[in-house]
C-alpha cells in the first residue's frame, strides 16, 4: 500500500533548505513535548495516539449504530459546528457522489447539517425539507452548551417528536458529547438516546477519528475502518522513531515555519477537485484556531482550482508577496472521462480528442504551479494516490501531527482557542442572557 507524500522542494527557491533543516532540533523537541506530555495544552493530547488506539469492538459498536439510522433514515441531520462536523463534513463530502443527493435509489441516508449556523432560512428551508422524510439526528457538541448546535437540536427534536412520537424519536437522536458534563448529557440521560463520549483530552479539531467523525462517515456508508487504518499508518509514519527526513508532519511543519518567518503570512490549501471543498475548510479551522494567537500565525485560507483560478487566481497570481501554496494533488481519478473527437472541431479542441479530463486537469495543476512559482509563490504538495477513506485517514492526521508540532515550533498552545469566547459574551449580553446583566448593561452603552 502506497502512502500519501509531502513535497517541499518548490519551496527551495525562497527558502533555503539549510534553513528548514536547521529546525530539526526544534522540531524533535515539539515531538518529544507531544508524545511525553511536557508541552502545553498538554490536557488535550488524546488525538495523538487516537488512531492505534481505537479497538474493533468501539468500531464496531459505531457501524451498529449507524445501521439503525441507515435502515430507518432517509436523511440524518448531523448538528455541530466547528470540529463538530467539519471533518465528518469533509470526508463525506470528499468521498460521495457530488450529485448524490439527487439520486433517487439510494443506499445510504442523506446527510445533512445543522448548528453549523443560526441562519433562520437555512433552519427554516431544512425544517420544511425533513417534513416530508424519514430523518433522524446526530447531535454533536463536545460542551454540550454551544449556542448554534443547542438552538438547532430544540427546533430539530421538536419536529421529530412530533413527525414519529416520542418513542420512536428516542431511537434516531443519537448524542456525541462530554462523558458527564454539558446540557446535551443532561438531556441525553433523561430521555435515553444512544450517546458517544468525546474524551476530555481531545479537542473538537482535533476529534475528526473519534465517533464525532466516524458516526456520521459511516452513516453515509463509508469504511471508517479503513479511514483508521490509513490515520494509524501516518501515525507510525509521524511518529517519534522516524527521522526529521523522512517525517512528512516534521517537514510540513518546519518548512511554513520558515516561510512565516520570511514575510509568508498567508498560506493557501489548493485542491484541484471540488469536492475536497470541505477538506479546506476543515484545515482552516484547524490551523486556524491552532496557531492564530498572541498576535501570531500564518492565516489560513483555501481555493478550488480551476474555478478559483478565475476569480483569486490573479491575487494569487501578482498580489501582495505574502502568501505560500500547499496543493492536494489526487494521482489517480477514481473514474475515466474521455474528450471526444468533434468532426468539425468548431471550438478547436480536437487537440484534446482522445485525452482524459484528468490529464487536462493535471496540466492546469502543473502550468499553475509553475505560474505562481514565477510569480514569487513557494508551493508544497501533498499527493494521495487516489480519493478513498484510507488516504484520507492518512491526510487528517498528517494536517494534525504537523499542526501540534508548527504550533510548537511557533510557540504557542496549538490545543485551545480562547479568542473564540469573545462573540459568545457580546452575543449573550446582546441577547439578555440571565447572568450577563452588566456584559448587558455595558455592550448597551456601546451601541
Ligand atoms: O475546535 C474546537 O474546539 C471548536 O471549534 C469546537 O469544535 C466548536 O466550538 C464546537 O464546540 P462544541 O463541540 O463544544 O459544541
Amino acid at each position: 500500500m502506497k502512502n500519501i507524500k509531502l513535497s517541499i522542494e518548490k519551496a527551495f527557491g525562497f527558502v533555503s533548505e539549510q534553513n528548514v533543516d536547521a529546525y530539526k532540533t526544534q522540531i524533535a523537541t515539539a515531538n518529544a513535548a507531544l508524545h511525553n506530555g511536557t508541552g502545553k495544552g498538554n490536557v488535550f493530547l488524546g488525538w495523538l495516539n487516537l488512531p492505534s488506539s481505537i479497538d474493533i469492538t468501539h468500531l464496531s459498536d459505531i457501524e451498529n449504530t449507524a445501521k439503525i439510522l441507515r435502515d430507518n433514515c432517509e436523511v440524518v441531520v448531523v448538528i455541530g459546528i466547528g470540529g463538530s462536523y467539519l471533518g465528518a463534513k469533509a470526508v463525506i463530502d470528499a468521498l460521495s457522489n457530488s450529485f448524490d443527493w439527487l439520486q433517487t435509489v439510494r443506499k445510504s441516508p442523506v446527510v445533512v447539517y445543522a448548528g453549523q449556523n443560526i441562519g433562520e432560512d437555512y433552519l427554516y428551508e431544512l425544517q420544511e425539507m425533513l417534513k416530508t422524510k424519514k430523518f433522524g439526528l446526530i447531535s454533536i457538541s463536545k460542551s454540550g452548551t454551544t449556542t448554534e448546535p443547542a438552538l438547532a437540536f430544540r427546533l430539530l427534536k421538536t419536529q421529530l417528536e412530533e413527525q414519529q412520537g416520542k418513542a420512536v424519536a428516542k431511537n434516531l437522536i443519537v448524542a456525541v458529547t462530554d462523558k458527564a458534563r454539558g446540557a446535551l448529557r443532561t438531556l441525553a440521560v433523561q430521555e435515553g438516546y444512544k450517546t458517544y463520549v468525546i474524551e476530555d483530552n481531545i479537542g473538537g479539531r482535533y476529534s475528526v477519528l473519534s465517533p464525532v467523525g466516524l458516526l456520521p462517515m459511516a452513516v453515509a456508508g463509508f469504511d471508517i475502518r479503513q479511514f483508521v487504518d490509513g490515520a494509524v499508518k501516518m501515525e507510525k509514519i509521524c511518529g517519534l522513531e522516524t527521522s526529521f527526513e523522512e517525517n512528512p508532519a516534521a517537514q510540513y511543519a518546519a518548512v511554513r515555519n520558515e516561510l512565516y518567518k520570511i514575510g509568508k503570512k498567508i498560506e493557501i490549501l489548493v485542491n484541484f477537485h471540488p469536492k475536497l471543498h470541505f477538506i479546506g475548510e476543515w484545515w482552516k479551522q484547524l490551523y486556524g484556531e491552532s496557531e492564530g494567537k498572541e498576535n501570531k500565525g500564518i492565516f489560513p485560507a483555501a481555493v478550488d482550482f480551476s474555478s478559483d483560478l478565475h476569480s483569486m487566481g490573479q491575487w494569487i497570481q501578482e498580489g501582495e508577496r505574502s502568501i505560500f501554496e500547499t496543493v492536494i494533488s489526487i494521482n489517480e481519478s477514481n473514474y475515466i472521462k474521455v474528450f471526444p473527437t468533434s468532426e468539425d472541431n468548431l471550438d478547436g479542441l480536437n487537440f484534446l480528442a482522445g485525452k482524459r479530463v484528468d490529464q487536462v486537469n493535471k496540466m492546469a495543476e502543473l502550468g499553475t504551479m509553475i505560474a505562481h512559482i514565477d510569480g514569487g509563490v513557494p508551493n508544497l504538495k501533498i499527493e494521495l494516490p487516489c480519493l478513498n477513506e484510507y488516504y484520507l485517514g492518512q491526510l487528517l492526521y498528517f494536517f494534525e501531527k504537523a499542526c501540534g508540532l508548527s504550533g510548537y515550533v511557533l510557540g504557542v498552545n496549538p490545543f485551545d482557542q480562547p479568542g473564540v469566547e469573545a462573540y459568545k459574551k457580546n452575543m449573550f449580553a446582546l441577547l439578555e442572557k440571565p447572568g450577563f446583566e452588566a456584559e448587558t448593561k455595558a455592550i448597551k452603552a456601546r451601541l
